[in-house]
């Protein structure tokens, strides 16, 4: 199985990095961004680590576990329900650790590698929150939960592509659009199911941070997609469109279910497929992605079909 540090490994390719010439600021949008981070800093150690336990043990909402409803959790004793509320979390908060440290490198080599000062701060401020998000995910997965999974097949798929990326632009829309509206949906889903007051306030705070990571991608990306040529915009399309695909379908903690015993696998889909979490899920996401994604040109009359197919609403 691949783990996140086998992704690292993997890095063989980036975009060139621009020391600049010309230190003039040019754009107020980002910089009044980069202020505003800069003034919304705020520490791990703020976090109350010390808050006891929520009640049995439940960590969410168990109306928000994959497989509520089902036969599976209706056979399932009280204490076994507790013990797979536990691994469903850790996996879900294990993603998004993986997620964040990968948000983290690319910011690093987005600071790198864009050409205009003013976003380059930008960067360099985000890279401190993701920083910040790893740092807390890591504390509350490893000591709240206890376990952590190995990063998902999928989202490795989304964390290569954004670190591999070439060019800064196809960064931007993997790591700006795609992971960071993956991300927030993900974050907004379990910050509505949580039962443990010390991850409600850990999602909270990490959400108003990744709100500014997406405003930057739309405005760090504005202009570039107009500037760029078809084959190269339509290739920023096509890869939005296979990406919604997989996150309408979502993640599948397979590692979850093999560690309760279970092995019917489409079956275990199935479930999964029309439980309420993945309805939240999909409600959080899309209307946030989708609009934003049309405003900028990301999604076009070429790939409009591909959205409705799914049945989400691209007005
Ligand atoms: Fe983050
Ligand atoms: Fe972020």
């Amino acid at each position: 199985m691949n783990t996140i540090e086998d992704t690292i490994k993997a890095i063989d390719a980036m975009a060139a990095s621009l020391l600049l010439t010309e230190y003039a600021s040019s754009r107020p949008d980002l910089i009044e961004l980069y202020e505003r981070a800069k003034s919304k800093q705020w520490s791990a150690a703020d976090l109350p680590w010390e808050t006891p336990y929520p009640a049995r043990g439940l960590f969410v909402d168990e109306r928000m576990l994959s497989l509520y409803g089902t036969p599976y959790y209706q056979a399932m004793s009280p204490v076994r329900r507790a013990e797979y509320n536990r691994l469903e979390t850790a996996w879900v908060l294990s993603q998004f650790m993986h997620g964040e440290q990968t948000s983290m490198l690319v910011c690093g080599q987005l600071m790198a590698a864009l050409p205009e000062l003013d976003a380059k701060f930008y960067a360099a401020s985000q890279g401190y929150d993701e920083a910040r998000h790893t740092e807390v995910y890591r504390r509350y997965v490893g000591e709240r939960l206890g376990l952590v999974y190995e990063i998902d097949e999928q989202l490795r798929f989304l964390c290569d592509t954004a670190l591999k990326a070439p060019d800064w632009a196809m960064k931007l829309v993997a790591n700006q659009v795609v992971i960071e509206s993956l991300a927030l949906g993900a974050f907004k889903t379990l910050f509505e199911a949580a039962q443990d007051t010390l991850l409600a306030e850990l999602l909270a705070r990490v959400m108003q941070d990744e709100a500014r990571h997406i405003a930057f991608g739309r405005l760090a990306l504005e202009r570039a997609l107009v500037e760029c040529d078809e084959p190269t915009r339509a290739r920023y399309e096509d890869f939005l469109a296979t990406c919604t695909q997989m996150m309408y379908y979502g993640f599948f903690p397979a590692a979850v279910f093999r560690d309760l015993g279970l092995d019917d696998v489409p079956q275990l889909r199935a479930y999964v497929n029309a439980s309420e979490q993945r309805r939240l899920f999909r409600s959080n996401l899309f209307p946030q992605l989708i609009p934003s994604a049309r405003s900028i040109g990301l999604i076009t009359d070429r790939t409009i079909g591909r959205y409705r197919a799914l049945g989400i609403d691209v007005a």
